[in-house]
């Protein structure tokens, strides 16, 4: 059966140092929770603060928040996946909206970032979600669709157990709108039918799939319930231990 996740994402946030205090506090939070906790939890960090983090983690995965879509060479300024590997992480965070509006990603560059990152023995959180125009035009459904099938679905189905999804509505992402448990459950269904058309019932129930956008402790315990959502991928939330802990004990 599928593992129940939830994930911080820093973003574009805390000093190497901060970061560290934070990791070591939610780390020991987890330790205390020992097996009373009914989820794994990962957190997602910059670059810059992978190696360091890795030190001072035990219980906790580690994520960076993207990967070049190159193995090597003459490309400045960008980072591997198996550079990401060599720090100690053991997932990567790939497609999130923010890459593909600011920086331009597209479903075929993130096919191959998914490879690379397999290839490297990372487990990839792969993105997905409409924004508020394709919400209100009604096709966002396509607009996921399009986003799994261009980037995810050459893998095999011994590859997807390294797969994890997170739909997150592109509106609902720091704007304190969150998608009703309804509306994001019916988009969570929906995946997992994508799937068990294209890989088999199996696959689909054995995959993970999250939630992100504006969740917080309020309001985890209702989106949590739902059949189809098996955890989050938490922004703002993640930046505080306390914050953060609130969601992972909300299952
Ligand atoms: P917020 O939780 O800040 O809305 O961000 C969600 C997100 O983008 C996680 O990747």
């Amino acid at each position: 059966m599928r593992k129940n996740i939830v994930a911080g994402n820093w973003k574009m946030n805390t000093t190497v140092a901060e970061g560290v205090k934070l990791a070591h506090e939610v780390n020991q939070a987890v330790v205390a929770a020992g097996d009373s906790l009914k989820c794994d939890v990962i957190i997602g960090v910059p670059f810059t603060h992978l190696t360091a983090v890795a030190g001072h983690i035990s219980a906790i995965g580690l994520a960076a928040e993207n990967c070049a879509d190159h193995l090597s060479g003459a490309y400045t300024g960008e980072v591997s996946a198996p550079m990401v590997a060599s720090t100690g992480a053991t997932h990567v965070i790939l497609g999130h909206s923010e890459r593909r509006e600011y920086y331009h990603e597209t479903n075929e560059m993130l096919k191959t970032k998914v490879d690379l990152a397999l290839e490297a023995g990372l487990k990839v959180i792969f993105c997905c979600g409409e924004s508020l125009a394709q919400r209100k035009d009604g096709s966002y459904f396509d607009v996921i669709k399009a986003e799994l099938v261009e980037s995810l679905f050459h893998l095999s189905a011994d590859q997807f157990k390294n797969i994890v999804i997170a739909y997150e509505p592109i509106w609902a992402i720091g704007t304190g709108e969150t998608a009703t448990s309804d509306q994001a459950q019916e988009i969570h269904a929906f995946i997992r039918g994508l799937l068990a058309d294209k890989y088999g019932k199996d696959v689909a129930n054995d995959t993970t799939i999250l939630y992100g956008g504006s969740c917080k402790p309020s309001n985890a315990p209702e989106l949590f319930a739902k059949p189809d959502i098996d955890g989050g991928l938490i922004g703002g939330a993640s930046l505080k231990a306390d914050s953060f802990m609130g969601i992972v004990t909300a299952f």
